[in-house]
Order: structure tokens, then sequence, then C-alpha cells
């Protein structure tokens, strides 16, 4: 089969690292990918939300499904531009339709989905400018620190946690008066949950899902968990408190009750969901749902994935997706990312890469996350610039191979954190 993948960072690399391995894929492409991908397949140069590029494309070159990596194109409509076109229909998009992706794209819309199929979450209350007295009223209720998020999608940058009623009174306002322009013209106020955070994974074909790997993500940009929040700075998996007996609290309370109120409230989806969970005393709780694999729980989650990952999307694409395997790797799995000096605020593009032959020769697997080729050259691109990923028999050791590669690898300004997995 032909296949295209949409997106460009390092979860795109990860998913284009395992489609490849597939004895089904004839050729992969990946729009617009990035300077790894391209050891896997072949990119080309369209925008992931480009719809009418993406249409010819698929048409000129016989593509038989399209998988999508981030949120951008989904909670755009991308499923349904194809389920609406006469040349596109029979391709199978793996990935939410509109209406499903606004789990995602909407906090109100997700809040008040769990509140109608009594799925575990902090208590809320969803705010506009015309009752922002009532939204002040129910910050008088709640306790030190106060959560706002913003209802739209932001980057990740929509949250907000204060730790004064002042502030919280404060920013509530600003936030409806524009601070994230139209994305937080509406602002769901959240009770604080505190625990350690774990993300699980689903594919489902809206009836049938398979429960992936569990990861546990790093977002911090300092050591201990301090400083400014990032995308993501590694990732570990599996996550030792998210045993059979945790997974089946989510599974019973979280994921079943999810795809079955999706299907009830007849929200068309095959692919995949993101549950950002927190531990609360021993009981998972949903902080938000995404529509798309995390990223960089990605680089970590697809090394433990032993079947044929594009066996399982023809399962979502059909509807038997309860007809395929999931064989899961026992081994540990993790993740350490490389970033640019100075991210997640301004940092500079364009520093020569070098050792990433010598990292992949010391056993780890390299995505690239922000690369370019520039005269031949591998260098930086972004903030997040290149994962390290490895295997081990425990976390420990999977980290020390990771760590021990993420120093051969050298660019100017570089940093990781490393002690990605200190708290678990
Ligand atoms: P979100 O974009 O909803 O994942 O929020 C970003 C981060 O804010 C989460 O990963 C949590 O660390 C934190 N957060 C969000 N909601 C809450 C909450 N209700 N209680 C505590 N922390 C939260
Ligand atoms: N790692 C968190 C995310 O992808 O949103």
């Amino acid at each position: 089969m032909k296949l295209l993948l949409l997106g460009s960072g390092g979860r795109e690399h990860a998913l284009a690292w395992k489609i490849a391995q597939s004895p089904k894929i004839e050729k992969l492409y990946i729009a617009p990918g990035n300077a790894g991908t391209r050891e896997v397949g072949e990119n080309v140069a369209i925008k992931a939300d480009d719809f009418e590029g993406i249409k010819r494309f698929v048409v000129e070159n016989g593509i038989n499904m399209v998988v999508v990596g981030p949120e951008d194109p989904l909670v755009k409509g991308v499923y349904d531009f194809f389920k609406n076109d006469a040349a596109l229909k029979n391709i199978p998009v793996i990935g939410p339709s509109k209406a499903g992706a606004v789990l995602e794209g909407s906090k109100e819309f997700a809040k008040g989905f769990m509140q109608r199929h009594n799925i575990p979450t902090a208590g809320y209350k969803s705010v506009t400018a015309a009752n922002l007295e009532e939204g002040l009223a129910f910050l008088d209720t709640l306790e030190a620190p106060y959560v706002l998020k913003a209802d739209g999608l932001c980057a990740g940058k929509g949250v907000l946690i204060l730790p004064t009623l002042e502030e919280a009174k404060k920013e509530l306002k600003e936030m409806l008066g524009g601070m994230f322009g139209n994305a937080s013209a509406t602002v769901v106020i959240e009770e604080f949950l505190s625990g350690i955070e774990c993300s699980v994974f689903v594919l489902t074909d809206g009836k049938n899902y398979k429960i992936l790997p569990e990861a546990k993500d790093y977002k911090r940009i300092g050591e201990g968990d301090k400083g400014l929040n990032t995308g993501g700075m590694g990732s570990v998996s599996p996550v030792p408190f998210a045993d059979a007996h945790w997974m089946k609290k989510v599974e019973d309370r979280i994921i079943r009750p999810t795809v079955e109120g999706l299907a009830a409230e007849g929200i068309d989806y095959k692919g995949f969901i993101f549950f950002g969970l927190i531990n609360v005393k021993g009981e998972p709780m949903v902080i938000e749902y995404n529509v798309r694999m995390g990223d960089p729980e990605t680089e970590s989650v697809m090394l433990r994935i032993k079947s044929d990952l594009v066996d399982l999307f023809e399962g979502v694409a059909d509807g038997n997706l309860n007809e395929k395997t999931l064989e899961i790797d026992p081994r540990s799995a993790v993740c350490v990312m490389l970033v640019s000096g100075g991210y997640p605020e301004a940092y500079e593009k364009g520093f020569p890469m070098t050792g990433i032959e010598d990292a992949k020769a010391g056993g780890s697997i390299v995505f690239h996350a922000g690369t370019t080729l520039k005269d031949g050259q591998v260098v930086t691109n972004g903030g997040r610039v290149i994962a390290v990923s490895s295997y081990g028999a425990n976390k420990e050791e999977a980290l020390k191979m990771s760590f021990t590669n993420a120093g051969k690898i050298q660019f100017e300004k570089k940093y990781f954190r490393s002690d990605i997995g200190f708290d678990l």
C-alpha cells in the first residue's frame, strides 16, 4: 500500500519509522516531514493543512491511506474533507472527524462530554464575558492554586495555574479580554488536581479499541520539573504506577465510556485518542483529551509496539480492530529530547549538527523533530531538535543509553534534561 503521513515533528518521525517496518508498505510519503523522515520514506513539500495540495498529491500518486500526526488538520476537518469529496471518499483517513477533534479543540466541549458520560475529571465552570460575575464567584468557592484554561487551541500555552485568588481573577479578565485571541473568548475554570500525570493512548475504529503502551512526559524545561512548560523534554514507558489494577480503572471508568460516548453522540471517530490522566491518590482522572498521539510520548511508545501498526490501521479503517492483535514489547523504552538553548523562549536556528550516526551506533534510535537540511548538512530548525530513544531491560538501563548517546550529538547551545524518569 501507498501511505501518506501528515506532519513534521519527532512524533511523525517515530510514526514513520514504525510504519516503514510494515511489510504491507510499498511506499511511504511524509508531508512535509523533516530531515529524519526522509531516511524512512519520501518527503513531499505540502503543508499538513493544505487540503487541496494533499488532494492533488493523493489522487496523482494513488495513495491508499492517510495517517494524520498533528491536531491542526484534524480540527480543521481533514477527515470530513476526504469523506465529502467524490475522488477521496474511499481513501481511509486515520484520525477523527472534525466533530471528534473538538475533544481537543474545545476544552469546554471536552468537560461537557466528560460530565455527560460520568468520566472522572476536575470540577469546572465555563465562563465568557457575559457571565464573568459567575466565574469570579466560582473562583471564590475554590482553593488555591487556580486553574484557568483557554477553550480553544493555543499551541500548548492556554493553561494558567495561579497561586492566589487575586491573580486568578485578574488573569480571568485578561483571558476573556483576548489574551489568547478568540481561543480565550471562553475560559474553563477548573478545580486543581494534585498527583502524577500519565499519558494513555488508544487506537479506535469507533467501536473497538486497543490500548497502546502508556508513557510519562516531562514538560518543564528544568531538571526537577522546574521552569517553563515546553512541548515535552522526554518520555518513559511503561509507567510503574500504571499497573494492571490502575489500568483496569482507566479502561472501565475512562476509555470505554469515552469510546461509547462518542458513538452514542453520533461522532465519527477512527484514530488515536490521547488521555492526559492524573493519578489522584490511586484514582485516575482526566486532565485533557487530545485527538492524536503525544510528542515526545510517541518517541518511546512506538518502540514498544511489536505488531504491524499498518495492520492495526487497516482494522481502524475497516471497523474490525477487534480481530487484530496488539503485541507489546515488555522492555522499557525512553526518549530524551535535545533542544536549542533558550527554548521555550527565544532561540536561534541553523546550527550544524554532528554525531547523529555515533548516537545510533551506540544503540539508540534517533528521531528528528526540528531539523532541516542546508547544503546537504543537517542543521537545527526548531526548539525541540532531536529525540534520542532507547530500549532497556528497565528504564534505568534505557535512560543510561539515551543520556550517553545524547552526549554524542553536538550542536551549538544544545541542552537536554539529564533527570528524565527521576520521579518514577
Ligand atoms: P492541559 O493543556 O489541559 O493538559 O494542561 C496543561 C497542564 O496543566 C497539564 O499537563 C497539567 O500539568 C496542568 N493542569 C491542567 N489542568 C489541571 C488541573 N485541573 N489540576 C492540576 N493541574 C492541571
Ligand atoms: N506530550 C504532550 C502532548 O503531546 O500534548
